[in-house]
């Protein structure tokens, strides 16, 4: 038998070099069960719409269900000759079933086959993903719950601004995280249409039920055109983007762990077993893992700019081109679910400083803005208790001091709307439980905000795990 599908057009042999360059497999063979499930669902389908028998159906079944074996039990041989997963699977079959293999890819071409697996990986990915998330996100909920009492100082400019809740700090991420969730739950939906019954680009003329071989892979829907079919793969680059969002909050993340590690703030440590040492310096404790996640952010940005390129100037409708968007989809994939995978295990580990944080909060009048609202509580305009709080503070900076270490009597001298209330109103806590505008720092609307998203992502993972 001919190894090449193609061979009969052809007189001269594949020159070997064009064989290796032209060769997918060492890549695509990760996606050898999407694809032996798609090709029974298309015999299954080719039985029901009486294109092949019930008997050939089974035959072919049998066939690919042994191939799924020895592929799983590594005993398969893969040879750049063969190009990709379709025609290894395909040629593979011939052995187990005889010439009866050569009516599986009645009414169908690699050009629909490959963008079927390519979504049927992915939908897998991002439950996988979402779920991962889900993990995640709880763990964070929990975090910041066992964390109600830790302040911090909150920062603009990196300069320490107002005092927060470390929860709230943590609530943060939470959102960010949940929004990447809803990112990847919107792109699933468009990921899950199935594409296979339009053949090489125009459909096909055997009575194929595409509905039928959906309903066999658990596709909502089917495409729509034939042509879009085979050619679009805005799917994975509406992945790719949920992803490389997803790594930015991730790196943005991991560079405080990285700040918050570092003797200059001391605010967390991380545990020995989520740390490396120094070759050369026995002091060192290094983030290696957060610095190497927010290293591998790249990577996935990289994934989603080579498929934008690849696609940009692509005319209807398949094109050999495309071949190229597996490399870095599967990159994207690893790299995302192991930094998932890594936090998960990382964050419960992480001792929260609530000492150094605490100390941080009573320097660097982050009570200046408080005081400024006391004046304006007793009848000052915002612009000018600001500018009289600005005097004050230069002061304290003159005299070493923070607004609260202050005398009364040397307050007063900026305004005589200063009284001895003012030490009362100005003390953390005070700061912090004034803070209550819906979504601010207060510890009753933080403890809210848990409250919900501990429902909210309980009942997500309840649901995922019920499926
Ligand atoms: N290996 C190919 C890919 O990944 C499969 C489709 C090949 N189609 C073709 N007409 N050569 O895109």
């Amino acid at each position: 038998m001919a190894e090449k599908p193609w061979d009969g057009r052809f007189a001269e042999k594949t020159d070997a070099a064009v064989e290796a360059f032209t060769s997918s497999i060492d890549i695509d063979k990760r996606l050898y069960q999407y694809d032996i499930n798609g090709s029974i669902a298309h015999c299954k389908m080719l039985a029901r719409a009486s294109i092949i028998t019930d008997e050939e159906s089974e035959s072919l079944i049998d066939g690919l269900e042994k191939i799924r074996e020895e592929i799983h039990a590594g005993s398969f041989e893969f040879s750049d000759r063969l190009e990709d997963i379709h025609m290894h699977i395909e040629n593979r079959l011939a052995v187990h079933v005889g010439s009866v293999s050569r009516k599986l890819h009645t009414a169908r071409s690699r050009n629909d086959q490959v963008a079927l697996d390519i979504r049927l990986y992915l939908r897998d990915m991002s439950r996988k993903i979402i779920y991962g998330l889900a993990h995640l996100r709880k763990i964070l909920v929990e975090m910041a719950g066992r964390n109600i009492d830790v302040v911090l100082p909150g920062y603009t400019h990196l300069q320490r601004a107002q005092p927060v809740l470390f929860s709230h700090h943590l609530m943060a991420y939470y959102e960010m995280f949940t929004r990447d969730t809803r990112r990847f739950e919107e792109g699933l939906q468009r990921i899950n249409v199935m594409p296979l019954g339009a053949a090489a680009l125009a459909g096909t003329t055997y009575p194929i039920d595409r509905a039928y071989t959906a309903s066999l892979l658990d596709f909502p829907k089917i495409s729509e055109n034939s042509m879009d079919s085979v050619s679009d793969r805005d799917f994975i680059i509406e992945f790719l983007a949920a992803a490389s969002l997803c790594m930015v909050h991730f790196s943005r993340f991991s560079e405080e762990l990285v700040l918050w590690s570092s003797s200059e703030f001391k605010f967390i440590e991380l545990s020995d077993a989520f740390s490396t040492g120094s070759s050369i310096m026995p002091q060192k404790k290094n983030p290696d893992v957060p610095e190497l996640v927010r290293g591998k952010t790249g990577r996935v940005f990289g994934s989603l700019i080579s498929l934008l390129t690849l696609m940009k100037s692509l005319p209807l409708a398949y094109n050999r081109d495309m071949q190229e968007d597996k490399s870095p989809v599967f990159d994207a994939v690893e790299t995302l679910t192991a930094c998932i995978d890594i936090y998960i295990r990382m964050l419960p580990n992480i001792k929260v400083n609530q000492f150094e944080m605490e100390a941080a909060v009573s320097t660097g009048f982050l009570n200046a803005t408080d005081m400024a609202d006391y004046l304006v509580c007793r009848g000052m305009p915002f612009r000018e208790a600001h500018a009289c709080v600005g005097k004050a503070v230069s002061y304290g900076l003159d005299h070493k001091k923070e607004l609260h270490e202050l005398s009364l009597d040397a307050l007063r001298t900026f305004s005589d709307l200063i009284n001895e209330d003012i030490f009362s109103e100005l003390t953390t806590r005070q700061m912090i439980d004034r803070r209550q505008s819906y979504g601010g720092t207060s510890t009753d609307n933080v403890s809210a905000a848990i409250a919900r998203a501990d429902k909210q992502v309980t009942r997500e993972i309840k649901s995922m795990t019920d499926q």
